[in-house]
């Protein structure tokens, strides 16, 4: 039997690593071999305060995808994720160099060479340079451009910016996990990988993966990446303000959300007590279904409401036709979707990580969407598509110059 060729997504959160292994099938296709997880107290805000805390969290989940999967795994494709992550667009324009005007893969990396150049800060990092559409001698909306004929190539890209700092931090806690990193890839681009219909992200929609200490967000149309950026909301602010309101530990305020909390005051009932325990630890209090609710209802309404400005801010409110998909561990919160319609006045359903064949138990939940995502784009990429193409060039090239400068430090 042919040996497939493994790969693997490592998706550093704010409370869990994730690491899934896949082996990539004729046709390109997928199967997931293995997942490992560690819970992880290194990040703040998606951004690693902690480099030995995370590494020790990177070689757990590492371990446990290693043995589940019986497969070595010795690079990753890394999700970055963290609030200095930002999104430009630009516009490239060349002259088509053939004398018969056909144009050709090196006019399509020299377009996109073009679009590059953009003033960015100088503590900034460009991670993505993706292409929305081609234009040839004005005709726009066109995707792949080789092999057409023209005189003016233009193209249109997105761009993603990084804090520089941030960026090597995470890579230095992977690189001292003893990892290579085989591409970073924007966390919210590989949830939507893992939780878009073609269809949505034709008609457009926005996806919004909300964790446990960030809500990573993206608008795609027309099959391309419109938008990105990251929101320093989570999970865990519901369960701070669970501990704070019912005088309870951090601990018991999660288990209560998880366990038994609504997003929606109306969908509790009056009759229903939990048994809170107290912050000293001994005895507990009866408090209501709905009390509790309460309180998730307001910080959940103020994090679909930042949301909602983020989508406006965005200035492609228009785009969002398809509506939201929320994804990320918060999305198990119930009835979270419905009062996310009913706040956004938009359709809005829960997204989950699609075709995974067996381990669909295992990686199949909303927390897993990052990961999972990770593979699906990976495969994406060697699909041949002219984003594909030129995304190994430009990114390869700043991924070499920071792996030479990790080498030397270790
Ligand atoms: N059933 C549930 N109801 C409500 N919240 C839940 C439920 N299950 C998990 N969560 C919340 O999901 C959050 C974790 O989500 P996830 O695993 O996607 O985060 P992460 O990727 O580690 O963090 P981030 O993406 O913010 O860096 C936690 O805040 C947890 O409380
Ligand atoms: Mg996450």
């Amino acid at each position: 039997m042919p040996r497939h060729e493994v790969i693997a997504g490592l998706d550093i959160g704010t409370t869990k690593v994730t690491v899934v292994t896949g082996e990539i099938r004729e046709g390109g296709n997928i199967s997931i071999t293995g997942v490992g997880h560690s819970s992880s107290a290194g990040l703040r805000r998606g951004v690693v305060v902690d480099i030995d805390g995370t590494v020790r969290a990177i070689d757990e989940a590492v371990e446990k995808a290693r043995r589940m999967s019986g497969s070595e795994i010795k690079s990753v494709y890394l999700g970055l994720t963290g609030s200095h992550v930002a999104s430009a667009t630009n516009r490239g324009v060349v002259a088509v160099s053939r004398e018969d005007r056909e144009i050709s893969a090196e006019d399509v990396h020299r377009v996109m060479e073009a679009a590059r150049v953009i003033s960015i800060p100088a503590d900034r990092e460009i991670i993505h340079l993706l292409p929305r559409e081609f234009i040839v001698d004005g005709y726009d909306g066109i995707k792949d451009p080789v092999g057409m004929v023209g005189v003016r190539l233009e193209v249109e890209t997105q761009i993603i910016t990084c804090v520089t700092t941030s960026l090597q931090n995470l890579l230095r806690s992977v690189y001292k996990a003893g990892l290579e990193v085989d591409e970073v890839v924007l966390a919210s681009l590989a949830s939507g990988e893992a939780v878009l219909t073609p269809a949505e992200k034709e008609l457009g929609v926005a996806v919004a993966d909300i964790g446990g200490g960030t809500t990573d967000l993206a608008i795609f149309e027309r099959g391309s990446l419109l938008y990105a950026s990251v929101l320093p909301i989570g999970g865990e602010h519901i369960s701070n303000d669970l501990a704070v309101g019912l005088r309870t530990p951090v601990a018991q305020a999660e288990k209560v959300k998880v366990e038994h909390g609504w997003a929606r005051v109306e969908d509790t009932e009056d009759q229903i007590f939990l048994e809170i325990p107290k912050m000293s630890g001994s005895g507990g209090r009866q408090i209501s279904e709905k009390v509790v609710a309460s309180i998730i209802e307001a910080r959940a309404q103020e994090m679909l409401q930042l949301i909602g400005r983020e989508i406006k801010r965005s200035g492609h409110s228009g785009a969002v036709t398809g509506g939201l998909v929320l994804t990320g561990g918060t999305a198990r919160l119930r009835s979270l979707v419905e009062l996310a319609a009913s706040e956004l006045d938009m359709p809005a359903r829960v997204g989950l990580p699609a075709g995974l064949g067996a381990l669909t138990d295992v990686v199949g939940g909303p927390d897993h969407s990052t990961a999972v995502g990770l593979l699906i784009y990976a495969t994406r990429g060697r699909a041949g598509s002219p984003g594909s193409r030129t995304r190994e060039r430009v990114l390869g090239g700043w991924l070499a110059r920071l792996k030479g400068f990790f080498r030397e430090m270790f």
